[in-house]
């Protein structure tokens, strides 16, 4: 019996400690150095290579170390029949919310502008803005979204959410699907993306969506960069249509230096560290489901392929 971590973020020794406690007699192999390889019934994933999954003939779990998919369905190499679970980790939920919260109050707050008056030395006042009156989204109402959206209605945001299915969160007006897509971002001053990135949601930010928007709105992109239209927001920013931009994720990454994001006035860019994946809160999950594979239990925090997260 043995794991195999297929991730060049994660530390390899973290992840072999972890489990050496919660698993004792389970070897943790860091891909490429597989041992035999017919040993290895889970693969924790984040970015594999293409091809490295088939070298697995008794893989039965595939484990995203991230609380997204999207990179599992990359290749298209995926082992037909094998068990896709992912992370569901309640601190990077609370790292998401904080960072998302940090960002919609530092723009509720004009600190942006403060900032440019600090720098002059200019004592002066911008409008004021009362939270009952700034109408927030959170796109994507998942694990991440739904407890975002919770938290911003709890400091009275006036909070909308959009998800697939039917949703009911106190505090929240919800919406659901794609026909309601143009009712849930109008007037919106600012909206958070917590999406999967899907052949549905991908390009899912675009001029035609920021135009449903109030002018002047602010986006905060959290998810994948992959759900944004880069030259359509550019072009956004530079007509007006959006204030600014908070952006953890993008279409490349990193970032190439040469992307006009970099200097673009009013975006804040920081590299995709929004929430990241801690060995010592995420190993205990991974162990309860590596247990249940074995006692041929259902696993926690199934991912449906065909759906896509
Ligand atoms: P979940 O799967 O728990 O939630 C996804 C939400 O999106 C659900 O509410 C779902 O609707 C909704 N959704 C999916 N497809 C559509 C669609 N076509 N139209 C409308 N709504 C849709 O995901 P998480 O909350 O755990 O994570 C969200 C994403 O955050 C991840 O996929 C990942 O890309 C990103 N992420 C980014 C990190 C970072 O560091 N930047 C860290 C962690 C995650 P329904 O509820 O109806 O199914
Ligand atoms: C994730 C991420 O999906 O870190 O968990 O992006």
């Amino acid at each position: 019996m043995a794991i195999l971590l297929i991730s060049t973020s994660q530390s390899g020794d973290e992840w072999r400690a972890a489990m050496a406690e919660l698993l004792p007699g389970v070897a943790l192999r860091v891909w490429p150095d597989l041992g035999d390889p017919t040993e290895i019934d889970m693969a924790l994933v984040w970015k594999a290579p293409a091809g490295a999954l088939a070298a697995l003939p008794n893989l039965r779990c595939v484990y995203s170390l991230g609380q997204g998919v999207d990179h599992l369905f990359v290749h298209g190499d995926l082992p037909a029949g094998v068990a896709v679970a992912r992370l569901v980790d309640s601190s990077m939920r609370r790292q998401m919310s904080a960072y998302a919260l940090a960002a919609v109050l530092r723009r509720h707050c004009r600190m942006a502008g403060y900032a440019a008056l600090q720098a002059e030395r200019r004592w002066e006042s911008l409008d004021a803005h009362d939270p009952a009156e700034t109408r927030v989204g959170v796109m994507g109402l998942g694990a991440l979204g739904g407890d975002l959206a919770r938290k911003l209605a709890a400091l009275e945001f006036r909070v909308a959410g959009w998800s697939r299915t039917e949703k009911a969160i106190a505090g929240v007006e919800t919406f659901a699907g794609r026909a309601a897509l143009a009712a849930f971002l109008a007037d919106r001053d600012i909206v958070c993306c917590l999406l999967p990135l899907t052949p549905e949601t991908r390009g899912i930010l675009n001029a035609e969506t920021f135009a449903w928007m109030k002018k002047g709105a602010y986006l905060v992109n959290l998810a994948r960069g992959g759900h944004v239209v880069e030259a359509d927001l550019i072009a956004a920013l530079r007509a007006g249509r959006l204030s600014g931009a908070t952006l953890d994720v993008f279409e490349t990454e990193p970032l190439p230096p040469s992307s006009p994001l970099w200097s673009e006035p009013g975006v804040t860019i920081t590299p995709h560290i929004s929430a990241v994946t801690l060995v010592r809160s995420c190993a205990p999950q991974v162990a309860e489901n590596y247990r249940r594979l074995q006692a041929g239990e259902p696993l926690l925090n199934r991912v449906d392929p065909a759906r896509g997260y």
